[in-house]
């Protein structure tokens, strides 16, 4: 059985075992949550041996040839030292300096990083908060927006969204891994029809994409399906179709059925995972081919119980 250290604990896991439930095991503290190589909250850096690792291309380059991997996707197969990622070292500090609370209890939270941050629409950060680490989309554009905005959905009252609610002006937050990018504006579509289909806070990304292909000059129609129980974005609508009228938002409790769209249509969604296969789904149906279709599922601890 190979010897795993980590933390000044010793154990001797089964070879092959997960090394983020190895971890766990020992009582060392990995933050995870999807388990799917997703979100990359299990960051683990390698100080001595190699892991087996299941999905090498989930990380850069960069980062594997520092030693980094991710819990959830490796074996234990020889012997392994290892340290988790930690916030107060190896996290970019990042103060708080806009909270709005919004329809639904989402939270709008601006931060200003104490290092510039290099990410792009539909990337995502992990948010270190009190001990916790949860992937959370860019709703802000890196080029124009000089502060980092996410949409947290809180009303499911998770250990994250517990944590946020007692952010107050100035609090410090953790930005770890920047990560992603299944959802992004590329600008040789500009003549095709681009819909954003979102539910809930999946809005977050496709904000910032929509946002992008503006900036770009986006030529062709752009429509935007909103699916949630309570929209709270309805002002920033109005504001950008004033300046884009070829723009058209609808908000809904849920999709429609019988959507026809251009064979050329572009689709973006992303929501709890439910939702995006029901999206995914209503596009085909709908004439889009699946390779124009691209998604992001906010997985969460119980993958697939999620709801937006
Ligand atoms: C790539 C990626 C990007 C993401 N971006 C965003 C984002 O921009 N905005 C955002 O709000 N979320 C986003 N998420 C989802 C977010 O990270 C999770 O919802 C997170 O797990 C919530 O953390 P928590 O600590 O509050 O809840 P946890 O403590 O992890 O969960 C506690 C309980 O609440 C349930 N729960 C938690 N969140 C939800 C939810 N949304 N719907 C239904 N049940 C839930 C869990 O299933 C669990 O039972 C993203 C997820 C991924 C993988
Ligand atoms: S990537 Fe390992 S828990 Fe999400």
């Amino acid at each position: 059985m190979p010897e795993l250290r980590a933390l000044g604990r010793t154990a001797r896991p089964a070879s092959g075992s997960n090394l983020l439930d190895a971890l766990l095991a020992m009582e060392v503290a990995v933050p995870w949550s999807c388990r799917a190589g997703n979100c990359q909250a299990c960051l683990v850096c390698c100080e001595a041996g190699e892991p087996a690792d299941e999905q090498p291309d989930a990380l850069p380059a960069s980062l594997r040839e520092q030693g980094w991997r991710l819990a959830c996707q490796c074996r234990v197969v020889d012997d392994l030292q290892v340290r988790p990622f930690d916030p107060a070292h190896d996290a970019t500090p990042a103060r708080v300096i806009a909270l709005r609370w919004l329809a639904g209890e989402v939270l709008v939270l601006r931060l200003a990083p104490e290092r510039p941050i290099r990410y792009r629409a539909g990337q995502h950060v992990q948010l270190w908060l009190a001990g916790v680490a949860r992937p959370y989309s860019f709703a802000s554009v890196a080029h124009t927006d000089p502060w980092l905005e996410f949409h947290i959905a809180c009303r499911h009252g998770g250990a994250f969204a517990r944590a946020a609610r007692a952010l107050r002006l100035g609090d410090a937050i953790g930005l770890g891994q920047v990560s992603g990018g299944a959802l992004h504006y590329d600008p040789s579509w500009s003549g095709r029809p681009l819909w954003l289909l979102a539910a809930g806070t999946g809005l977050a990304p496709l904000w910032a994409v929509l946002r992008e292909a503006v900036a770009a000059g986006h030529q062709g129609p752009i429509h935007v399906m909103h699916v949630a129980r309570e929209p709270y974005w309805q002002p920033e609508w109005q504001t950008l179709q004033a300046q884009w009228p070829a723009l058209s938002v609808e908000c809904l409790e849920a999709l429609p059925t019988g959507l026809r769209a251009d064979r050329r249509t572009m689709a973006l969604a992303c929501g709890s995972p439910q939702r995006v296969e029901a999206f995914s789904r209503a596009l085909f149906m709908a004439g889009v081919p699946r390779s124009q279709i691209l998604v992001e599922r906010f997985l969460t601890r119980e993958t697939g119980s999620a709801a937006e």
